[in-house]
C-alpha cells in the first residue's frame, strides 16, 4: 500500500492534494507530527489532523508522533480522526503500556524506530503492535536519500512478526527502490516528495505503485 505523507503536499490546498493522491492510488493518508525537540523541526499538530478527517472522511489516517511526550499527544490525535498513531521506540520508556493506553482509545498503534536504532530495541515488543514503522530516512524532514541499511531491519521484523503486524517504511522511498522494500517484507510504504513533490501526482502515484509491484530480492 502506497501512503501519502502529507508533509510534502501544498498545505495552501492540502485538501484538494490529499484528494489526489488517494484518487491516483494511495491506500491511506500518513500525517507527520514534529514537536522540534525529538526532531529538529516543527510540522502540524491535531488541528490539521481534524481537518483533513473532514475532508477525507473515510480514509485510514496514519498518524506518526516524532515527539518527545507521545502520552501527552494521543488524547488529541484519537479526538482528531487518526485510525493508527506511531510512537519512536526511542522516546518512550514503556512501549507495551503505552501502546495499551492509546489501544483503549481505539485506534491501532504502531512503533517506530530511527535508521540507528538497533533490532534489540524494537524486540521485546514485537507482539505488542499493529505496526512496525521503520524509518529509512533520519526523521525530521522529506526529501532525504533513502538508508539502504533499514531494508535489513525491516527483513527481520518482517521475519518475526510474519502476517501479524503491517511493516511500514518511511523515508526516501520512490521508484527506484519501491520493489526492494516490498521484497525485504514492506506493506506500507510512505513517500511524501516523491509523489506530492512531482509535478504530476497521478503519474508520481503510479510510478511507485509500479515500483512496488516488480520484482526484486533483498539479501
Ligand atoms: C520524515 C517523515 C516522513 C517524510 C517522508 O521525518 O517521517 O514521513 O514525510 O518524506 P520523503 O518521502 O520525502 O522522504
Ligand atoms: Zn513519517
Amino acid at each position: 500500500m502506497l501512503a501519502a505523507s502529507v508533509f510534502a503536499a501544498d498545505f495552501a490546498a492540502l485538501g484538494q492534494s490529499a484528494r489526489l493522491a488517494l484518487n491516483a492510488g494511495a491506500s491511506l493518508l500518513h500525517v507527520d507530527i514534529m514537536d522540534g525537540h525529538f526532531v529538529p523541526n516543527l510540522s502540524m499538530g491535531p488541528l490539521v489532523c481534524a481537518a483533513l478527517r473532514r475532508v477525507c472522511p473515510d480514509t485510514f489516517l496514519d498518524v506518526h508522533l516524532m515527539v518527545t511526550d507521545p502520552k501527552e499527544f494521543i488524547p488529541a490525535f484519537v479526538k482528531a480522526g487518526a485510525n493508527s498513531i506511531s510512537f519512536h521506540v526511542e522516546a518512550v520508556k514503556n512501549p507495551k503500556e503505552l501502546a495499551a493506553y492509546a489501544r483503549d482509545m481505539g485506534v491501532s498503534v504502531g512503533l517506530a524506530s530511527n535508521p540507528d536504532t538497533q533490532v534489540s530495541a524494537i524486540e521485546p515488543f514485537l507482539n505488542d503492535f499493529d505496526l512496525h514503522l521503520v524509518m529509512s530516512v533520519h526523521p525530521g524532514f522529506s526529501g532525504q536519500g533513502f538508508i539502504e541499511k533499514s531494508l535489513v531491519k525491516t527483513k527481520w521484523i518482517r521475519e518475526r512478526v510474519g502476517a501479524r503486524a503491517r511493516v511500514e517504511m518511511d523515508g526516501g522511498v520512490e521508484p527506484s527502490n519501491g520493489s526492494r522494500c516490498v521484497a525485504a517484507g514492506a506493506d506500507v510504504l510512505v513517500s511524501a516528495s516523491a509523489l506530492f513533490g512531482q509535478s504530476n501526482i497521478e503519474q508520481a502515484a503510479k510510478a511507485l505503485l509500479d515500483s512496488f509491484s516488480a520484482t526484486s530480492r533483498v539479501d
